[in-house]
């Protein structure tokens, strides 16, 4: 599949003013992962979403309608620990009403920074996941910032953090917002969810 058409449609804090009129995949992961990079990356536009070298740059829950027909989420990144808790806290509370409440959301994209090992937060949040049954792909970003042999080793330490809790793994997608690494993978699996949508009916 190819993305033809990108365009910025709404920025929502509260999950009622979120727009229910399309299917949605979204964006998570710890602030400054590259959430945001990639929604760049696979619509091909520099700018479209507000990319940051600080953490903590995307704040509100923000929708991209594509091709006309489907929606990129970019969401706020969690565990940012020089922001206040309050503001933490806040932000916990967006990105935990988004996934657990939204009608729409087909598939969730965690994103795992792949240049360093797996983080604590990473394995609570991939956890929690698990236990409230929310279905989710794994994508490994920055994987252009270090070797290919030190990102595979990150791979694997991740996935043996994740077998002391689970038996399956998820899929993992490994890319790079620099080279475009992991583009196709990505877009081929919404267009294959996309399918099995069709029928469905969204208001
Ligand atoms: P928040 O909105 O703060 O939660 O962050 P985010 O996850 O949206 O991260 P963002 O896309 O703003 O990127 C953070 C920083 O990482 C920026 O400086 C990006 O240029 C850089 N970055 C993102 N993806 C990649 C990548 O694939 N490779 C490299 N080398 N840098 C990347
Ligand atoms: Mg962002």
């Amino acid at each position: 599949m190819k993305i033809l058409r990108s365009e910025y449609i709404k920025s929502c804090v509260e999950i009622t003013d979120c727009p229910t009129d399309h299917p949605e995949y979204a964006f998570i992961g710890r602030s400054n992962v590259g959430k945001s990079s990639l929604i760049n990356m696979l619509t091909e536009r520099k700018k479209l979403a507000k990319t940051s070298s600080k953490p903590g740059k995307t704040q509100t829950i923000n929708f991209f309608l594509i091709n006309y027909q489907w929606y990129l989420v970019d969401l706020p990144g969690y565990g940012y620990a020089k922001t206040s808790k309050t503001t933490r806290q806040k932000f916990e509370k967006i990105i935990n009403k988004y996934i657990l409440q939204s009608p729409n959301l087909m598939s969730l994209f965690v994103l795992i920074d792949g240049s360093i090992p797996p983080q604590k937060n990473d394995i609570n949040f991939i956890n929690t996941l698990g236990i409230n049954e929310i279905p989710f792909v794994i994508i490994v970003t920055k994987s252009d910032k270090v070797s290919k042999q030190k990102v595979k080793q990150n791979i694997e330490a991740l996935k043996n953090e994740l077998l002391k809790m689970w038996e399956e793994l998820p899929k993992i997608i490994i890319t790079s917002s620099k080279s475009g690494i992991g583009k196709d993978e990505i877009l081929d699996y919404i267009d294959e969810v996309n399918k099995t949508v069709k029928n469905t009916k969204i208001n």
